[in-house]
């Protein structure tokens, strides 16, 4: 399958979930429809999708799971745009959820696509015991060693002065941590080898870490219509960033590095590497 055609599929599966408009709480589901199908570019579910399918896996029968990492990532954009968090009103060139919803609904919407994202992964037709890693792995990748746990640090080092060690770890848990539970759950799904799993948890720490950079440089490189998000807001809210700390070119190099290194190491675990290789250099040459 092609990123494209992925994605259609991704989105279609999306589209299915909190439709009953005839219950009172109604309005909550088109609150987290109104984020959810706003049109990310569906990295993580993706990542899940072709995981599944190179560890030997169906990926029909996964779809749930990626659904469910998606839902994840959408609670965690919907609470990061907070005002008491990154404060932004723009999101998937949309104003972000609080703005339209309110500042409740927003943070109700959130908890509520956390929990569906598990209750969608535990309720999928996959084996138990399949089912059961890949919500493990989805929660041990956003409690407090994970995302929460960097979206905490990255509010602590607010206006303060970094190492890239320390810049490091906050990125690592804030971004990186989900994508290596993306990656490692399309294993999971598939029931694949150790060995496969070692391989996608190292390609997702590095396209992770890639990745954060990239976001970083966006922020201060592109434009908001490309985006879809504000730019600047890093700046805004004195953030830690690697623009910051080793500027555009710096940046570049480390991204490449990263990049060059993920690729390297599918090879290791897997034979049909192509389509992960191009996801990776499209998402280190990236613009939005
Ligand atoms: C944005 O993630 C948040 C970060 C972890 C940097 P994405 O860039 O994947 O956002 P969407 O899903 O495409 O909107
Ligand atoms: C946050 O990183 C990543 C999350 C855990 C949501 P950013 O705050 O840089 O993400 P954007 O730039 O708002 O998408
Ligand atoms: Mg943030
Ligand atoms: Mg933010
Ligand atoms: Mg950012």
């Amino acid at each position: 399958m092609t990123a494209n055609e992925y994605k259609i599929m991704i989105d279609k599966a999306l589209e299915g979930y909190f439709t009953n408009d005839k219950m009172p709480q109604a309005g909550l589901a088109d609150a987290m429809r109104y984020s959810l199908l706003a049109g990310g570019k569906r990295i993580r579910p993706m990542l899940v999708l072709e995981f599944c399918r190179i560890s030997g896996g169906d990926i029909e029968k996964a779809l749930p799971v990626a659904c469910g990492i998606e839902m994840l990532h959408t609670y965690s954009l919907i609470h990061d745009d907070l005002p008491c968090m990154d404060n932004d009103d723009l999101r998937r060139g949309r104003p972000t959820n609080h703005v339209v919803y309110g500042e409740c609904t927003a943070m109700l919407a959130g908890d509520a696509l956390q929990a569906e994202a598990f209750n969608t992964i535990l309720g999928c037709d996959l084996p138990a015991d399949r089912r059961a890693a890949c919500a493990g792995a989805l929660a041990e990748a956003v409690g407090i060693e994970g995302m929460c746990g960097g979206q905490y640090l990255d509010m602590l080092g607010e206006g303060k002065e970094l190492t890239e060690q320390e810049l490091t770890e906050i990125n690592s848990r804030k971004t990186g941590a989900l994508l290596v539970a993306a990656c490692q759950m399309g294993v999971a799904a598939a029931g694949g080898s150790r060995i496969q799993m070692d391989a996608a948890g190292q390609f997702g720490a590095a396209i992770g870490m890639a990745f954060q950079i990239r976001d970083d440089m966006l922020d201060v490189l592109s434009t908001e219509e490309e985006l879809g998000k504000p730019i600047g807001s890093d700046a805004a809210e004195k953030k830690n960033t690697y623009m910051a700390l080793m500027g555009k070119e710096g940046c570049e190099n480390t991204v490449e590095k990263l990049t060059e290194f993920a690729k390297n190491i599918l090879s290791e675990a897997f034979t049909d590497t192509q389509f992960l290789c191009e996801l990776a250099d499209s998402m280190a040459k990236r613009f939005n």
